[in-house]
């Protein structure tokens, strides 16, 4: 395997932020430890597949491959939340694609916040909440990133969709936990309404991919915000 070469690194209040480039792949360092490349992004891109489009919130900008497939799709607009305020730097700089292209796009507006706290004081409505902030509820990079999957964040997640509108969350692996706190939260919401119809349900989507030999199943969970 070649060396890596690092094109550039940070320290920020949540720890070392780095771009690395080995051989041609492309690497991203969040808070010192490995949190994606270049070489395998199909789920990524499938996180942007499934959603619909108009306007889309993007929780983590990561290399930029989901927001990326987004514009592809013809979103009509993304704001694209980052906690590491040097990786919008780097995009804005046009130091790897398709970061470049992503802060490039007047129909992307990039935020420097953490998607916890940002999310508070802004009502939306979104067409689509894409969650990529983290492998999932079970194995943190960011240990402050709990609160992410939890059904009071999910819940404000899903209030600030527009009717029919979905949020997405990606996974690193099965999390039966985050597909029962998104039922209960539906169920909570359907339960504040009277005359709603069935309780609406959330979803999984797994995404198998193969990285350096070895199968590995990636999840989606989604939940819809009924029309
Ligand atoms: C795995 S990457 C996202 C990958 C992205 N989907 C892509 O296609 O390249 C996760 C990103 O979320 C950012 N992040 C972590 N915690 C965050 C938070 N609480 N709010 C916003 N961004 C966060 C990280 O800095 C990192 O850039």
């Amino acid at each position: 395997m070649p060396l890596p070469v690092t094109l550039a690194r940070a320290d920020t209040p949540h720890g070392e932020v780095a771009l690395r480039r080995r051989g041609g792949v492309v690497e991203l360092i969040v808070n010192g430890v490995f949190a994606m490349d270049s070489a395998e992004t199909a789920s990524e891109l499938a996180l942007a597949d499934a959603a619909p489009l108009g306007r889309v919130l993007v929780g983590g900008l990561g290399l930029g491959y989901t927001a990326a497939r987004l514009l592809d799709r013809g979103a009509r607009h993304v704001d694209v939340v980052e906690l590491a305020g040097p990786l919008l730097d780097w995009a804005r700089a046009g130091l790897v694609e398709p970061l470049g292209r992503v802060a490039a796009d007047p129909r992307v507006t990039l935020h420097h916040a953490d998607i916890a706290d940002w999310i508070a004081d802004r009502p939306g409505p979104w067409d689509a909440v894409l969650l990529d902030v983290d492998n999932g509820p079970s194995f943190l990079i960011h240990d402050h990133n709990a609160r992410v999957y939890d059904a009071t964040l999910l819940a404000a997640f899903v209030e600030r969709l527009a009717p029919g509108g979905v949020l997405l969350v990606w996974c690193e692996a099965r999390s039966p936990a985050l597909l029962t706190t998104l039922d209960a939260v539906l169920a909570a919401r359907a339960g504040s309404r009277s005359g709603a119809g069935p309780t609406p349900r959330a979803s999984e989507i797994i995404v198998p991919v193969r990285r350096e030999g070895r199968r590995f199943d990636y999840a989606l969970y989604r939940a819809e915000r009924p029309q």
